[in-house]
């Protein structure tokens, strides 16, 4: 028998027994408890290669749960794995697969030049952590899908202290393997998750492996459905994080709400909260100071290592114009951890917010995470000082960080510049709001969320989502978001971006009769009629405690009433309807059903920067600028109207945005463009924001 027939032996033998393999057996449902644990489940990969015996499917389950997150971990120890990482793209997902991969790529296996090992990181394909990978490699622009990274380093594991590997963030879905053993799963692209890797990590050289899919699911939050660019991978930083065996894990400071009866008048203030220990046994003492405020108390945590406290305190508050911080400092044990917190009030009244209870107008712009200094998410400090100078040049004094939590720097950079936050979850349009697993989603997200951002006295409102189409599940789905949140801090407003295209039918009978009156000057003579008020009902009114609403007069409606009317039979142009919607705008008023504050969260229009043109030429700077303008002019005419963040700062990238003369796949309704050059309107709404400043005007109405 010859040599090479010897040699097939085995291999024959070994694919018969993956032939005769029994499909994998039913997921098992140990540790199912509640509805939302099957959420947990991780679907069967790779079925579609489950006839392959090579490619059998590997359900991995994480050896623990993840750790509760980490307060505050840039002040204590770390040693960041940022940097280049060596990366796999595996658009076929089956780097699980076995037996061709053996254990799969998070094992993370050497190999010898006899062995056949189909997967390596020795290909010098590196990508940089923090960053997407879409704007690194061009071949990986559109990319979506799973991509392994791989870090190696040598460390030395502290004596007698613990390690925490930290994400600020990485998107969607990811594995995190510690020396090939697969230590943590989380899902969520925009929110802080960290894991204990203590007794995982060994003297010497030691390797991370993390599996990320950038594909989220129909289930999540969000979609694969948004305006703006799903851009993939480690997007923030990656840091090993040392503490103490027992040490403090987090904490809560902030003045208690006012609505607490016991709130003394200005000047003496209550500071309410709890610090959570860890690795600590039984009850144990921890001491808080704020040396500058004149405080230093000490509390006795329960057996679960909680503390919950409340005590009186004189302290200069956190504001727009005087963004103060206080050090404060925590010790318990051998621990020791520091943090730098502003204290003030956040409430409404009626149709007013109020900030240290004194009357406020936010004055704003949204935007999404992408950088002033390069393409692609942004990531680090240098990016968020970049944003915060824009914002200054604007005149602002609140951002809508939409529509999804954005990296801590940026946070921390609003804060210590005083400009007012609107934190959001991607609850955007239509997810599946009767699904438990998305729901539980969302309220997880917003946990970590809220466990990172409780102490920035910047953020003032915790919005639950984003144009969402009314409906049973819908309210349901919030009713259940607001509660959660609420539990977990009810010292901020609660928010949403309501669907803004009510009164639209008001309008088009309005802008018709207009136009049928211009053709006839009988029906002009008869017919006299009210500019149409456009008034806000959505239920979530009732669920909110400030009211945002997306309206784009003179950009989307003018386009659809033209259509419609078409279809109705008028002779119209879309010039002649665009040019009459942004000559009667002004007159137009918005109101809302709710006695509550009512902040514009998107207003805005397209326009290609240099692009120069004519008032109604689309696209150019000119037509753009006459929409802020007859914007700003409209909402005057909303009684509630307490806050504007124009939809946006900087044009981003969207795949929704095919127009590839203009648009090429940018959204175009940036005040700058994609290089941060400014466009005409700049400079319309950052005037407008410098007249709003002056006391003289009513604080309250633009
Ligand atoms: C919506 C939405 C944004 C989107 C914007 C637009 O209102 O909230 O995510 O980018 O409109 O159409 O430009």
């Amino acid at each position: 028998m010859s040599i090479s027939r010897l040699l097939l032996l085995p291999l024959f033998a070994l694919l018969l027994s993956a032939c005769s393999q029994e499909a994998p057996p039913p997921q098992s449902l140990a540790g199912v408890s509640a509805a939302s644990d099957l959420c947990e489940i991780p679907e069967l990969a790779l079925d579609e290669h489950s006839d392959n015996p090579l490619f059998q499917p590997q359900v991995q389950t994480p050896l623990k749960a993840l750790d509760p997150l980490l307060a505050n971990v840039r002040a204590r120890q770390t040693l960041s794995l940022n940097g280049d990482w060596n990366s796999i793209v595996d658009q076929l997902g089956v780097g699980d697969a076995s037996p061709l991969l053996r254990g799969g790529v998070g094992e993370n296996e050497s190999y010898g030049p006899h062995e056949l090992l189909e997967y390596s990181f020795k290909g010098q394909h590196t990508l940089q952590v923090p960053g997407d990978w879409n704007s690194q490699q061009e071949s990986l622009f559109w990319y979506r899908g799973i991509v392994w990274y791989q870090k190696e380093f040598n460390y030395q594991p502290p004596a007698g202290k613990r390690v925490f590997l930290y994400f600020g963030g990485a998107n969607f879905a990811k594995d995190v393997y510690v020396n090939g053993k697969l230590l943590a799963r989380h899902k969520g692209g925009f929110t802080p998750f960290n894991t204990e890797v203590t007794d995982y990590l060994k003297a010497g050289k030691n390797a991370v492996v993390v599996k990320v899919d950038s594909m989220s699911g129909a289930d999540e939050v969000p979609t694969e459905y948004n305006d703006w660019m799903n851009y993939g991978g480690i997007t923030r930083d990656v840091m090993l994080v040392e503490t103490p065996a027992a040490f403090v894990r987090n904490y809560k400071l902030q003045l208690a709400a006012r609505s607490d009866s016991s709130q003394k008048p200005e000047g003496e203030q209550r500071i309410k909260g709890w610090v959570q220990l860890d690795g600590h046994k039984g009850e144990q003492s921890v001491t808080l100071n704020i040396a500058e405020a004149g405080i230093r108390k000490t509390f006795t945590t329960d057996a679960s290592g909680r503390a919950e406290f409340e005590f009186g305190a004189e302290l200069a508050l956190w504001s727009p114009e005087s963004p103060k911080l206080y050090r404060v400092d925590w010790r318990s044990g051998d621990d020791q951890l520091s943090d730098d917190i502003g204290f003030r009030h956040i409430e409404t009244r009626g149709e007013d917010i109020l900030l240290n209870g004194k009357k406020i107008f936010l004055r704003g712009v949204a935007m999404h995470e992408e950088s002033l200094l390069r393409h692609g998410r942004a990531a680090n400090a240098a990016d968020a000082d970049a944003a915060i100078a824009k914002l200054k040049d604007l005149n602002a004094n609140f951002v809508r960080l939409a529509h999804y939590p954005h990296n801590e720097h940026m946070v921390r950079a609003a804060e210590r510049a005083g400009i007012m936050v609107w934190a959001e979850m991607p609850v955007y349009h239509n997810i599946q709001f009767s699904n438990p697993c998305t729901l539980a989603s969302a309220k997880r997200q917003y946990s970590e969320l809220i466990a990172r951002d409780q102490n920035r006295a910047a953020v003032i409102l915790w919005s639950l989502g984003n144009e969402t189409p009314d409906g049973e599940a819908r309210n349901r789905f919030f009713i259940a978001m607001a509660e959660h949140v609420r539990a977990l801090d009810d010292t901020r407003p609660l928010t949403a971006a309501l669907l803004g295209f009510g009164g639209m039918e008001d309008i088009g009978r309005y802008i018709g009769l207009l136009l049928a009156g211009e053709e006839n000057a009988l029906v002009g003579m008869l017919t006299s009629f009210e500019p149409p008020t456009i008034t806000i009902n959505d239920p979530l009114g009732d669920v909110v405690d400030v009211l945002g609403y997306n309206e784009y007069f003179g950009w989307y409606l003018s386009g659809i009433l033209t259509q419609e009317m078409r279809k109705q039979g008028l002779d119209v142009s879309e010039d002649q309807v665009r040019e009459l919607m942004l000559q009667e705008m002004e007159n137009f008023s918005i109101v809302t059903a709710f006695n509550k504050p009512l902040v514009i969260s998107e207003f805005g229009a397209g326009a290609k920067q240099g692009k120069h043109g004519g008032p109604l030429e689309i696209w150019s700077e000119e037509y753009q600028a006459r929409v802020y303008r007859q914007q700003l002019k409209m909402l005057r005419n909303s009684p509630a109207l307490r806050g504007l963040s124009p939809w946006v700062l900087k044009d981003f990238r969207a795949p929704y945005r095919l127009n590839t003369d203009t648009q090429n796949y940018w959204n175009r309704k940036g005040l700058l463009s994609e290089t941060g050059a400014e466009k005409l309107v700049f400079k319309e709404l950052s005037d407008y924001y410098k007249r709003l400043q002056n006391p003289g005007l009513l604080a309250t109405q633009p």
